[in-house]
C-alpha cells in the first residue's frame, strides 16, 4: 500500500454488499490511510451488509436517501462533525432502474418509472454536488468521483433507461464540475466501468452475454470491482490533481475496439 489518501476524508455511498463497486472503494481507502463515513438509503441497510463494512474500516454509517435534499445535508453537516473537518473525496455508486427491475422495454417505458430511476440515478449527483457546494464542505483539491458505463455513448439494448440516466450523469460531472472548479477548486469526474457481476450490474437482462462479450472484446479483458477500486482512489490521491470534467473509460480498452479477433472468429465460416 502507498499512503495515497493518508490523512484524507471522504464519503462514500453505495456499498450494499462485499460485491458492490463502493465496497471495494472503502477497503482500498481505508488501506490508503483514508477516514470516511458510509451511506446508503435506509432500505438498503436493511438488505444488505455494510455494518461488516463499517466494523472492518472503522467508519460511522449515516443514512441517506440520495434522492432527499434534507437527508443530504445531514450527512454532509454529520460527516464534517464526526470526521473533523471538511471532506477530500467524495464517491457516488448509486443506480437504480424500475423499468429494468420489471422488464419493461425501452419503448414500452412506464414513466413514473422512469421519472424516479432518474431521480435515483442521475439527479441525485447533482443533489450531492449542490449540497457540498453550498455548504463549502470541499477542501481545495478535493475529489468527486461518479460511476457511469458506456451506454451513455453506444448502444445496449438491454440497459433500457439507465442508458439516458447515464449520459444525464456524466453532464451534470461537466456542468457542476465548471463551477466546482472555478470557485473553490474541486474536480469532479466519472468512471466509466467494464460490466460488473454486482447486484445492480446483474439487474440487467442479458447481463451474462453481454459480460462476457465485453470481455472478448477488450484487450486487457473486463476490470474487475477491485480494478475500479484503484483507479477510483487514484482519482481521489493528490497524483490526479489536474484531471477534472472528465468521463474515464476504465474498461481493458473496449470503448476503442472495433471487433477483436476473438469475436471475429465466431463469425468466420469454413473458407
Ligand atoms: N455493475 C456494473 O456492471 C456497472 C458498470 C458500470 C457502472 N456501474 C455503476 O456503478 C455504480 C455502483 O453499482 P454496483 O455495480 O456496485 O451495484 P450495487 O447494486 O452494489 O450498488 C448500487 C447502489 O445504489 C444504491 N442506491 C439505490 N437507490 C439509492 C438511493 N435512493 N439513495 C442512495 N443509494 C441508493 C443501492 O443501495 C446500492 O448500494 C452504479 O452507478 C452503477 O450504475 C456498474
Amino acid at each position: 500500500m502507498y499512503n495515497l489518501l493518508k490523512g484524507k476524508k471522504g464519503i462514500i455511498f453505495g456499498a450494499l454488499d462485499s460485491k458492490s463497486i463502493a465496497w471495494k472503494v472503502a477497503e482500498r481507502a481505508h488501506e490508503e490511510g483514508a477516514t470516511f463515513v458510509l451511506t446508503n438509503a435506509p432500505i438498503a441497510m436493511r438488505m444488505g451488509t455494510i455494518n461488516e463494512l463499517a466494523e472492518k474500516t472503522g467508519s460511522q454509517i449515516i443514512p441517506a436517501d440520495a434522492t432527499s435534499s434534507e437527508d443530504l445535508e445531514n450527512l454532509v453537516e454529520k460527516s464534517m462533525e464526526i470526521l473533523g473537518g471538511k471532506i477530500d473525496f467524495v464517491l457516488h455508486s448509486i443506480g437504480m432502474s424500475i423499468n429494468v427491475r420489471k422488464g419493461k422495454h425501452y419503448t414500452d417505458s412506464n414513466y413514473d418509472f422512469t421519472h424516479k430511476g432518474f431521480d435515483v440515478s442521475a439527479l441525485s449527483f447533482h443533489r450531492v454536488m449542490n449540497v457540498l457546494y453550498n455548504k463549502n464542505a470541499m477542501n481545495e483539491w478535493g475529489s468527486i468521483v461518479a460511476l457511469t458505463y458506456m451506454a451513455a455513448q453506444r448502444v445496449f439494448p438491454d440497459y433500457n433507461d439507465m442508458a439516458d440516466n447515464k449520459a444525464y450523469l456524466e453532464s451534470i460531472a461537466r456542468s457542476f464540475g465548471y463551477f466546482f472548479g472555478r470557485d473553490q477548486k474541486v474536480r469532479v469526474n466519472t468512471i466509466s466501468q467494464s460490466p460488473t457481476p454486482t447486484t445492480a450490474g446483474t439487474g440487467v437482462k442479458g447481463f451474462d452475454g453481454f459480460i462476457k462479450y465485453a470481455d472478448e472484446m477488450s484487450p486487457l479483458g473486463n476490470a474487475t470491482a477491485l480494478d475500479c477500486a484503484n483507479y477510483t482512489i487514484s482519482m481521489f490521491s493528490d497524483l490526479t490533481k489536474m484531471v477534472s470534467l472528465q468521463n474515464l473509460f476504465h474498461d481493458g480498452g473496449f470503448s476503442n475496439m472495433g471487433v477483436s479477433t476473438k469475436v471475429m472468429d465466431l463469425f468466420v465460416g469454413d473458407e
